[in-house]
């Protein structure tokens, strides 16, 4: 007797009658709306039931064909992609350009060609310069999911974090977010920001002036120029930004993506802007602690927050897999 199920059953089954999925592309959640955040959110919920079964696989993607490119380091992100299309029963390529013919100079229009040559019909790409995979998306025929791009956007980790927190805090309309660290260089942020504003959450962003976005004023007063963010509160002081927080999520300090000069030392930074339990204390009881990872436990977090019972750090982990078997399933069996 065959293991895997020839039909996908169950709540896969139901959503069948879901309408298509009119997007190409998950580029950024800048322009996801309302019920396109829902129907990603209600597809996560089916995955989640193929997850929890005795084998967590179904046929929907059989015969389709993933490839995760990646310029830049992952763990999660490309570890949870390729389970999810391997749960999807499709079949998944690899690739990093480290280990790639882009050391021998291949461009990025030539690599994603050849991928697409190779038989992809959806591409994953994560780049360290903003807007790489915009220009692939315009050029290729598969669809493209950013996996993440330089500064600018981290959809899937936005889509995961907003299922974790509806998943613990029901709506998300009026609920207070913090979003604390390196906002200036966080894709995460500026992602979970967009689709924390179409949700109707009250977002308050908190971090030293030198890493908030260019802009955006520390003293919370209007940008001179319309930002290409959605309003949110702005605090320098983490004890008054944490007052009455039901959500806090803490950023790792993007020391990769950073000039000189921003910060006088991490000692210092973390005398500021830890999430510790003392401050944590001023957050709502049971308030969500949540962090997109790789964490530098002692500088932006502590470990005991880390590892408290409020934590949802590795809860975002699990949720990542069934979020991006969504995403896939969406694309996959939308609009070609
Ligand atoms: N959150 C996130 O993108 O983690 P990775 O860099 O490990 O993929």
């Amino acid at each position: 007797m065959s293991e895997e199920p020839t039909v996908a059953g169950g709540a896969i089954a139901a959503l069948e009658v879901q309408p298509a999925w009119e997007r190409r592309h998950v580029l950024d959640l800048d322009d996801f709306t309302r019920p396109e955040i829902e129907i990603v959110m209600e597809t996560t919920d089916a995955m989640k039931e193929v997850l929890g079964r005795e084998v967590p696989r179904v046929p929907a993607l059989r015969g389709k064909t993933i490839v995760t490119l990646f310029y830049e380091a992952s763990t999660r992100t490309r570890a949870s992609f390729e389970l999810a299309a391997k749960a999807l029963g499709a079949d998944v390529i690899n690739v990093a350009a480290s280990d790639s013919s882009v050391q021998k100079g291949e461009s990025l229009y030539d690599t994603v060609r050849t991928l697409q040559a190779v038989g992809a019909q959806i591409l994953v790409i994560r780049h360290g310069s903003s807007g790489a995979p915009y220009l692939v998306a315009r050029r290729v025929e598969m669809n493209v999911v950013n996996g993440g791009d330089g500064w600018h956007a981290h959809p899937t980790q936005g889509l995961l974090d907003l299922y974790t927190m509806r998943s613990h805090l029901g709506d998300l309309r009026g609920k207070r977010v913090v979003i604390i660290g390196d906002i200036a260089h966080s894709r995460v942020a500026r992602s979970n920001l967009w689709g924390l504003a179409t949700l109707g959450a009250e977002i308050v962003v908190c971090a030293p002036p030198t890493l908030l976005p260019y802009g955006m004023r520390p003293d919370g007063s209007p940008p001179e120029e319309p930002l290409a963010l959605p309003p949110v509160i702005v605090e320098t002081d983490l004890d008054r930004a944490l007052e009455g927080a039901d959500v806090v999520m803490a950023l790792r300090l993007q020391l990769e993506r950073m000039a000189s000069g921003l910060l006088p030392s991490l000692r210092e930074y973390a005398r500021l802007y830890q999430v510790n339990e003392e401050r944590l204390a001023r957050a709502r009881p049971g308030a969500l602690v949540m962090h997109p990872g790789p964490m530098n436990e002692g500088v932006e977090i502590s470990s005991a927050v880390a590892r408290s019972l409020q934590s949802a750090i590795e809860e975002q982990v699990t949720n990542g897999v069934a979020v991006r078997m969504a995403v896939l399933y969406l694309l996959a069996r939308g609009k070609p």
